[in-house]
């Protein structure tokens, strides 16, 4: 059975960015993967965080992914830190195979280091992407469904792991990178040049999972359009299309069948629309996540990391073994 692995930051709300470019893939992928799916808390960590709403958010995205679909009986879920080999293997390849000219071109880096420069950012969010290839390869993954922002760092483990099977010999996996077509990319509501992002300064950017009706009705109605009354799904009009995509993701049904639906309609009765379906996604899984306890999930993670860390253990070995450490 091919692997498959992915990870969020429990560093906020989940969003419908995150749902629907990433987790909606895992969903769908654990009947036919060996699915892995963690909680990447070493990633957060490289912005600073409080640590009592980190151990919050850990919790509650543990739980976001079992109320959206992830079935602990069939993907295994763990929490990144409770697997010592995932920040030891970031180290071994930061010193074999990462060279500075690769680190220097990722984007994320330029973008979440800020106006001020590198020159306040931590060591470790310059580092990020080597510990999300040590995460990609500890599990001899095969294919790694993400959203678009991530495609950089994915192919940059693809360069590390090739380059480590030729310097050292056959040890990892070259995995592939899986993209959900329309939600790859879901941009902002109040901006739609820029990506839905949990840190944007507007809350009228996203929507959480966990905005109650009232609010995503607000958010909706407050969304950015473009010129022009019709619905039309199109390039010229990316403020629409970026609305009728969600539309599309959260109620299976055809764009085009959505453009007909509102044929000689407008905006208002579009966003009506628009609100209900994301309404009746959210309702269902705000009361299920509502209905799981902490200790559900301690338990899930507990299992999780033992079996993540069997596989990480053995895998360390081959690795080790290779550089030339005495096992
Ligand atoms: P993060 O919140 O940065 O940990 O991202 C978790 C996952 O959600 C990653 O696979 C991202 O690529 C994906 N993601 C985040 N924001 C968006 C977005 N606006 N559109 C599509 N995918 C996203
Ligand atoms: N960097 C990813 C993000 O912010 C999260 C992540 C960490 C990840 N390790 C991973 C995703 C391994 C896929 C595979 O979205």
């Amino acid at each position: 059975m091919k692997k498959t692995f992915s990870g969020v930051q429990p560093s906020g709300e989940l969003h419908l960015g995150n749902y629907l470019g990433a987790i909606k893939n895992w969903v769908s992928m654990q009947d036919e993967y060996d699915a892995t799916f963690c909680i990447v808390d070493l990633h957060a960590i490289t912005v600073s965080q409080n640590p009592e709403e980190l151990r919050r958010h850990i919790l509650d995205v543990t739980k976001a992914y079992i109320a959206l679909g992830i079935d602990p009986d069939k993907s295994n879920i763990f929490v990144q830190s409770d697997v010592s080999a995932h920040a030891e293997l970031c180290w071994l390849l930061n010193c074999t195979v990462a060279r500075m000219g690769d680190m220097e071109k990722m984007t994320q880096f330029k973008d979440k280091s800020g106006k001020d420069g590198s020159e306040r950012a931590s060591v470790g969010l310059f580092d990020y992407p080597v510990l999300m290839a040590a995460d990609i390869l500890l599990y001899d993954t095969d294919v790694v469904p993400v959203g678009e922002d991530q495609v950089q760092h994915v192919e940059l483990t693809r360069t590390l792991a090739r380059r480590f099977n030729k310097i050292f010999g056959d040890t990892f996996i070259v995995p592939d990178v899986k993209l959900n077509k329309e939600g790859k990319r879901v941009m902002g509501l109040d901006d739609p040049t820029k990506k839905m992002s949990k840190s944007a300064t507007s809350e009228y950017n996203y929507i959480t999972l966990m905005d109650s009706a009232d609010i995503v009705s607000k958010k909706i109605r407050k969304a950015v359009t473009d010129s022009g009354s019709e619905i039309v799904y199109s390039d010229d009009k990316p403020a629409l299309k970026n609305l009728i995509n969600i539309y599309s993701l959260l109620s299976n049904k055809s764009t085009d069948d959505i453009e007909n639906d509102y044929v000689g309609k407008g905006y208002g009765d579009f966003k009506d629309g628009l609100t209900d379906v994301i309404v009746n996604f959210l309702t269902p899984f705000q009361e299920k996540i509502n209905s799981i306890s902490d200790d559900k999930v301690k338990e899930v993670l507990n299992e999780g990391a033992q079996k993540a860390g069997k596989q990480a253990e053995q895998k360390m070995q081959e690795v080790k073994e290779k550089i030339g450490f005495v096992v």
